[in-house]
Formats: C-alpha cells, structure tokens, sequence
C-alpha cells in the first residue's frame, strides 16, 4: 500500500449555494496534509446539456461525452481555487500532499468502460476512480461534498447506511459501484466548515457512511 488519497466529489449543489460555498470547502480540502484529487460535478454545465439532449435526443455516445466535457468545465473551475489539473494518467503517479483536480474529459473517461448514460455521473466516476486508485496500489477514502448533513430517515440522520438501503441522494450507478467494489462513500455537507476536515483528520464528523 502506497498511502491514502482522498477523493472528493464535489458537485452543483455547492456551487448553487454560492461560490463562496464552492471556495471554502476547496480551501479546507487544500488545507489537509493528505493527497487530494477533486472529483467535479457537472453542475449549470451538465444542466444546458441535458436540455439540448432533451430537445434533440442525441446520440447517447454524443450527450455522454458532453457530460463528461460539463465535469471538464467545472473542474476547471475548481484549478482556479489552487488544484492542479490532473488526467487519469497523472493519479498513476499522485505523490503525498498534491491537490489535484480531475480533468474528465481530457482523461478519456466519455470513452471509458463505464455506460454511455446520463445514469453515470460525477458520484459514479469518483467512486469508479477510487477504485482504479486502489488498484495502482493507493487507499482512497471517498466523500460525497453537498450542500445537506448527509442521509435521513424518519427525520434522524443516519450514521451509517448501506448502499441497497439508499434511495436517491446518491447516483443509481455510484451505488451499484459502491455493492461492486466493496468501496465505501462518506456524504457530509461542505456549507458546514470542519466536516470535511474532521472526518479526514479525526476519522468522524456529522455525516452518512454508505457501505
Ligand atoms: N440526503 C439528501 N436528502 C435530501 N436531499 C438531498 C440529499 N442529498 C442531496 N440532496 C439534494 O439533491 C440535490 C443534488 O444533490 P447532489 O447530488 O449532492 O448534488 P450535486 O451532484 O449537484 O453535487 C441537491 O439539491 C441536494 O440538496
Ligand atoms: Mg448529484
């Protein structure tokens, strides 16, 4: 095992509540000693494609590439706040400490092995780059940065769920690939400062382990 890299999703739902949002949660992932690789959303990117795919019914190949190129849009968004810009090739390679950001579509991943679908989104690409993470010999810890506390039930937040026991919050295709790696997703709200920091640092914080 080489050492542990955290990977982040972070997606529209933060950037909606304000880049100001988007800013400080960046700052505080900057912030740990660990390695970092971002994960972006596809946010008013994927939005404006997903009405064009809408009225026009392209081809699935053609409105999953531009998905991926939305994920693209956004993460370099996210290099404007101090993240290198990063393809799949270059996590091979991810030393202690780096702070990288995903670029997707650079990548290659709109012609990965995963389906063509709108079904795979930012969640299931960075549950499904942890796990190419483990394969070159990383540990990954994987969050789900949004804008809740994380997942409810009968108005109690859980602590920890298991993934065919999740309905919505999480991407159908992320979830299948959380069952089929045996990875597990930590989802914590990126508008509250310190969650992200202390489940990374103190191994705990408010929030819903998905295993
Ligand atoms: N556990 C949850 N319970 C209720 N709403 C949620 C939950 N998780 C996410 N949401 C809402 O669903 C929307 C999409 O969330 P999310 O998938 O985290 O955003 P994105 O993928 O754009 O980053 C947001 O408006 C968010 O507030
Ligand atoms: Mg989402």
């Amino acid at each position: 095992m080489k050492f542990r890299v955290v990977v982040a999703k972070v997606g529209g739902s933060l950037a909606r509540r304000g880049l100001e949002n988007l800013k400080l949660t960046l700052d505080e992932l900057g912030s740990l000693d660990e390695a970092v690789v971002v994960v972006p959303g596809g946010w008013v990117f994927a939005d404006i494609s997903r009405l064009v795919d809408s009225s026009l019914n392209l081809k699935a190949e053609l409105s999953h590439a531009m998905g991926i190129l939305s994920m693209e849009m956004y993460g370099y968004m996210v290099a404007n706040f101090g993240f290198s810009a990063a393809t799949l090739k270059d996590l091979r390679e991810v030393k202690g400490g780096d702070k990288l950001v995903l670029l997707p579509y650079s990548s290659g991943l709109h012609e990965s092995e995963l389906p063509k679908s709108w079904r795979v989104t930012s969640d299931s690409i960075a549950v499904w780059v942890a796990q190419k993470l483990r394969e070159w010999g990383y540990d990954a810890v994987v969050l789900k940065i949004t804008d809740v506390d994380g997942i409810f039930k009968d108005g109690c937040l859980l602590d920890r769920v298991k993934a065919e026991d999740v309905r919505g919050c999480v991407d159908s295709y992320a979830l299948k690939l959380i069952r089929k790696y045996g990875i597990r997703l930590f989802i914590c709200n990126g508008i509250r400062r310190g969650r992200v920091k202390g489940y990374i640092v103190e191994g705990r914080t408010l929030g819903t382990l998905i295993e």
